[in-house]
Parts: C-alpha cells; structure tokens; sequence
C-alpha cells in the first residue's frame, strides 16, 4: 500500500487498519486539526469535539497560553532527566501543591503511572509508618474501577476486556462495591494501607457515588488508620466544576492522582500529590522515571494551574453542565434511561432496546459532534471547559436531535 501525501482519511485509516495494533476501535474520522472546541478532518470538515481526550484537554486544543508556555520552554530547555535540576521542576512542584494544598509533588507521565506511584507510595508508607508486615500490605479498591493498563493495574480491574488474559495479576487488591461505606469498612484489615478510588468513575460511564459516601470513606480511613488514594486522573482539574471531585463533599484526601489536564492536552504529564507524611518515605534510587518532571511538562503544568487557579474555569463549567443536564433530562427523549452529570461531565445512559453508545456516536459523528460511548449503552460527553454558551448549545441542539431520533 503507497500512503499519499496528503494522508487522505482512507490512506490514513487503511494504514493504521493494516500496521497499527487493534487495541482501539476509533470511529472513522481522520482529525489533522484543532482549535478550542473544534476540530477539522483531513478534508476540512469540522467537529465539536466533545470528547477532550477523556479530559486530557480540558482548556481546549491549543489553548494559546498553553502553546506559549511550551513553546517559550522549547526554545530553552526540554529535558534533563532527574539527575540534575532544572529550573521549572522547584517552581512547578511549591505551585502545584500550593494549588491542591497539599506538601509535595512527585511527578510521573502518565495516569497510569501516577497510580502505580500511588501504590507504591501506599505500600512503603504502610510497612515504615503503621507497622505492616513486609510483602502483606493490601489496597481496597472499587469495582466498575478504571486506573490505567499496568499489568498491576488491570489485576484488579473488574472489567473482563481490560483484565482477562493479562494474568498472573499482582497480588494485595481487595475489591469492594463502589459507593457502598458499609463494605469499604468490612474489608479494611490491619495490613490495609489505601483505599484507591475514583471519585466519579470516568470509565464506567460517568458514575457518581451516593451524596456522602466520601465523608464517609474519609472516616473510616481516618478511624482506620488508612490512606484515602484519590484517583482525580479525570475528575480532577476543574471536569466537575470543582479543583477535585472530592472538593464537592469538603474532602481532603491524603494522596491524589493526576493526570491528563495537567499537561494541557500538549503532553503527557502526571502526579501524586500529597503529604509530607507519605511522599517522605520515598528515597533517591527507589523511584523515578525519565521524563517525569522535564522542564518542557513542567513549564507546560505551570500555565495549567494558572489557567485553573482563580476557579472560574471550573465554576463557569460546571454552571453550563447543570444547565445541559437539566435540558436532557427536560426533553425526556424515549431512548434516554438517565443522565449522569457532575460539572461539564455528563453520562447519557440509553435503554438496552435502543440503538447502542456506539451507534449513537456514529450518527452524532455524522452531525458534527465527536462523543465516545463506553460499555454499550452509555454516550459520554466532556467538552472542553473553555466552551462557550452558544458552543455548547450548538452541540446539544445536534444531541437532541440524535437523541429523539434513536427511538
Ligand atoms: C481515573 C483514571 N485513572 C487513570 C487513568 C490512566 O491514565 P493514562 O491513560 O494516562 O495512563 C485513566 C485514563 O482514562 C483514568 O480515567
């Protein structure tokens, strides 16, 4: 096959089809632009993009703060590697834990990797500060969870597409019902050091947990001696209207994940945040990663809690989702079961009858909007959080339209 100049979409499908690996299924648009909310085919057609990279671009394609910070920063200094400084590493880690009030930063790349960051943080705090037994410590986790691709982390996923076949898993999960504080305390023994958890569930379709069940796991853990692992690699960073998902229930958790937004949609950048406490126990030489905390993500991180810092991105946001949630669930569309939302995050669960996620996305694809479904029956939407009102409406009028006519 001769793949053209212009990178046509079919070339371009074709070759991914014939030498990419098939571990995504992609609708078929070819993107080879973007700008804010937009974004444009090879052949110049345009898309509301409402999918922002599952989060990752929350202020939009090539936000021109953003591209500013990164390119000033490309024009000095890339990387370094850990093994000496650079001068945006200091300044991105006092801002960013200025910003999530909390003592420390450790940053990594991606999600995933801030999660097993995360584990590993839980794990040593566990047997140097309460007194586990070396090699028992356990981590409760939920189910419906979804925290990245490690063999580690598939382990204990309960979804049958992300774990089955990747085994022998990694032993010290504990698997309890997302949302349920009675069973998070049943299974909290004294080799328990985390509970890792998703504060709105992103994967599985936008699940938002009984109003409480936060203030209630931040009990038990406090009473149990337990680190509460906040999972906000989606959540975080503004998608709900708030810095954290768990700011909506005043909880403080003892250590966070982030990811995606925290690279601007530019780059891969991650992190645990947290206290001194635990980010303490870990030494030079029994952590890192070679790109984690480059000059050009840390410069790139910067603009990004700037952008974030006064709140008004998040606020502005989560008032335009209300108002979206509300007008769904107003137009009572027949193939409409529920709609999930929390900021400018919604999940539209559609009936078992009605024509599946997938297919819904297909049609709105077809009407200019780029949406994702997840498990079957749920259409997921998270634009950008720099929508306007009138973007926004523009998208939701060609939703409503998909939507009354799926049934
Ligand atoms: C809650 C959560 N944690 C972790 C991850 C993994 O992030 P990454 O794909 O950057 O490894 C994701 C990705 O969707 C996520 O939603």
């Amino acid at each position: 096959m001769t793949i053209s100049q212009t990178g046509a979409p079919s070339d371009a499908i074709e070759a991914e089809e014939l030498h990419g690996a098939h571990n995504y299924a992609p609708l078929p648009v070819v993107l080879s632009h973007g700008e804010g909310v937009w974004v444009h085919d090879a052949d110049g057609r345009r898309y509301f993009d409402a999918l922002s990279a599952y989060s990752a671009l929350n202020f939009g394609h090539r936000h021109p703060r953003l591209v500013r910070a990164a390119t000033e920063q490309l024009g000095r200094l890339t990387l370094t590697s850990r093994a000496f400084h650079n001068d945006q590493l200091g300044a991105f880690c006092a801002e960013l834990a200025a910003f999530t009030g909390t003592d420390r930063v450790l940053p990594m790349n991606t999600g995933a990797e801030a999660v097993e960051t995360g584990i590993k943080l839980a794990r040593k705090w566990g047997y140097e500060r309460k007194g586990v037994e070396p090699g028992r410590a356990e981590i409760v986790v939920c189910t419906g969870n979804f925290h990245g691709r490690t063999t580690t982390i598939v382990g204990f996923s309960d979804d049958p597409l992300a774990h089955d076949g990747f085994g022998p898993y990694a032993p010290g999960f504990v698997l309890v019902p997302y949302g349920d504080a009675g069973a998070l305390r049943k299974a909290i023994g004294p080799n328990t050091v985390g509970f890792l958890v998703e504060p709105v569930q992103g994967e599985a379709g936008v699940i938002i947990p009984p109003d409480g069940y936060l203030a209630a796991v931040r009990s038990i853990c406090d009473e149990a001696g337990v680190l509460l692992i906040a999972d906000e690699v989606q959540s975080g960073l503004g998608r709900t209207g708030r810095r954290f998902a768990c700011d909506h229930e005043d909880v403080r958790a003892d250590l966070y994940l982030l990811g995606k937004a925290l690279g601007g949609g530019i780059l891969p950048v991650s992190a645990v945040v947290g206290t001194d406490e635990v980010l303490s126990v870990l030494r030079p030489g029994e952590h890192g990663s070679t790109f984690g905390g480059n000059p050009l993500a840390c410069a790139v991180g910067r603009e990004v809690i700037r952008l974030l810092a006064d709140g008004s991105l998040a606020a502005e946001s989560g008032a335009l989702g209300d108002a979206a949630a509300a007008r769904l669930r107003a137009a009572g569309h027949p193939a409409v079961r529920e709609v999930r939302q929390r900021g400018l995050w919604l999940g539209i669960e559609l009936f078992e009858h009605a024509p599946t996620a997938r297919q819904a996305s297909e049609r709105l694809m077809e009407r200019g909007v780029l949406a994702k479904d997840t498990h079957e029956t749920t259409l997921r939407l998270a634009p950008p959080l720099t929508v306007t009102p009138d973007e926004l409406d523009w998208a939701l009028e060609r939703l409503d339209d998909v939507l009354a006519g799926l049934l």
